[in-house]
């Protein structure tokens, strides 16, 4: 296989001639020497090339050759006489394979984030986006890796589905009707006995209750895949199409659960800062000052918790300062998250046991009878990265919160079944990996921490 960039700038010097593929970051050129910068995206830096104009005898492809063309340059790896890198590549032959013309959009000046989006298809030639795409390949790693180590099984669930695993009617719907035209049943609505699956079907918004059939054979599982909510936020950070983590862990108490989402993530957000040291050199750099020291701490430190009811009275006394004053029953909404953990924890927090109302219907009901065993890890900066909780094993208790939340039973019967064959008490959590990515790299907004964003009018490319 081809030798990446990434390699050939950790090679001695030697004579040997070695090949370097990749495309021109940047030509300075005077009237004896040139210089390229070579960048294949496998690391932050490119390979420099020195092209001695007298000695090499193609300067005709030289000229040709500018920001953006693609190139296969062969030489020599010799020390550098410049500060930025230790080797450097003498060039002795140059395959000009791709020209570049001057319209091209990534021209040697600073570009700005919205501007970038615009071009997602070439953003990823930046620094930035480059960055970002290590770093979330080195998560998406780290998670397999973390879960595999721990004796867990990968599980994959569907993406099509006809129910709605949170019961918030957020589904994007899967049809092959078209829907002008299908004539309507007697009581005025689709008939969708005609269509594909001959019932109503949507894009999956979590693949935990699927999960939650495996982990009930197989012990511990999990899921990684991608997930659609048509939410109509437009927010810094939600997608409607974005990738869940989504671990389910039998004969586990929400206690179990908890203890796996800390470890979990203080080992993804580690596995960036050992295997990617340039690039959060990078983010702490540019995009979030003191970004690495803030991981470092977060990594030592254990996460602070506090129960929903605990963090309702500590919100209560600000309320002056929130544009949605709370009281017991309201949601926590991303500037009271904010708040908990950038000014009352000064680090992630767990916050547990939820008033009923305002959670799914699979969370196990506590004795109280008001609030469930859910949990939400809340980071500074972005608020929910992690959702999860204990489940309802109890049959008779979940049929009655389904019943309770106007959610049909016969939807959920295979579910049910999980209560009646051998139930366990078990739990599992859900991480958003988007909201992982943004957290790591400090990026503010999830639009840029995945290649195509997709949200509310957006999906052009
Ligand atoms: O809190 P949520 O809705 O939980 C679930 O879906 C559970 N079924 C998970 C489980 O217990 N297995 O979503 C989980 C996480 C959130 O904490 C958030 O990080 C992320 O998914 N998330 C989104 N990320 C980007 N865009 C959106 N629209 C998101 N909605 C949720
Ligand atoms: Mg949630």
């Amino acid at each position: 296989m081809q030798e990446r960039i990434k390699a050939i700038l950790l090679r001695e010097p030697s004579d040997e001639i070695i090949k370097a593929e990749g495309w021109v970051r940047t030509k300075r050129d005077s009237k004896n020497v040139c210089f390229l910068e070579i960048n294949d995206g496998s690391s932050l830096k490119g390979l420099q090339v020195v092209v001695d104009k007298d000695s090499f005898n193609n300067n005709e492809v030289l000229d040709k050759i500018t920001t953006g063309s693609s190139v296969i340059c062969e030489g020599k790896i010799v020390a550098s006489l410049g500060g930025n890198q230790k080797v450097e590549m003498q060039l002795s032959s140059l395959t000009l394979v791709g020209e570049c013309p001057v319209d091209y959009p990534l021209q040697k000046k600073r570009h700005t984030i919205e501007f970038l989006r615009e071009i997602a298809h070439l953003r990823p030639r930046t620094n930035l986006l480059g960055a970002v795409t290590r770093v979330r390949n080195t998560l998406a790693y780290a998670v397999h890796s973390f879960f595999q180590e721990n004796g867990f099984i990968y599980v994959n669930t569907p993406l099509i589905t006809c129910s709605d695993a949170e019961g918030a009617g957020e589904t994007f719907q899967v049809t092959t009707l078209d829907l002008d035209k299908v004539p309507l049943t007697k009581e005025g609505s689709v008939d969708y006995s005609k269509d594909f699956f001959g019932k109503k079907a949507s894009l999956t918004v979590s693949g935990q209750l699927e999960g939650e059939t495996y982990a009930m054979a197989m012990k511990n599982i999990y899921t990684f895949g991608p997930t659609f909510r048509a939410e109509n936020s437009n927010t810094t950070k939600h997608l409607a199409e974005f990738w869940m983590v989504e671990p389910e862990m039998a004969f586990c108490s929400l206690d179990g659960d908890m203890e796996i989402a800390e470890s979990f993530l203080k080992y993804i957000f580690s596995k960036c800062l050992e295997k990617n040291p340039e690039d959060m050199e990078f983010f702490d750099n540019f995009v979030l000052k003191g970004n690495i020291e803030t991981l470092r701490h977060v990594i030592e430190t254990p996460f602070a918790h506090m129960t929903y009811t605990d963090a309702i009275k500590v919100l209560e006394k600000e309320n002056d300062h929130f544009d949605f004053p709370v009281h017991w029953g309201s949601d926590i909404q991303t500037e009271h998250e904010k708040f908990l953990t950038e000014k009352v924890c000064k680090s992630p927090v767990i916050v547990t046991d939820y008033p009923k109302e305002i959670k799914a219907f699979y969370m196990k009901l506590n004795e109280d009878g008001k609030t469930v065993r859910g949990m939400d890890v809340l980071v500074p900066r972005i608020g929910e990265i992690i959702g999860g909780s204990e489940r309802e094993s109890d049959l008779n208790i979940l049929l009655s919160r389904i019943n309770e939340l106007g959610l049909n039973p016969e939807d959920y019967w295979w579910y049910l079944d999980l209560r009646k064959y051998g139930s366990v008490p078990h739990s599992g959590f859900g991480l958003g990996f988007e909201r992982a990515v943004q957290y790591v790299t400090g990026v503010q907004n999830i639009r840029d921490v995945i290649p195509y964003p997709r949200y509310v009018k957006s999906a052009d490319f």
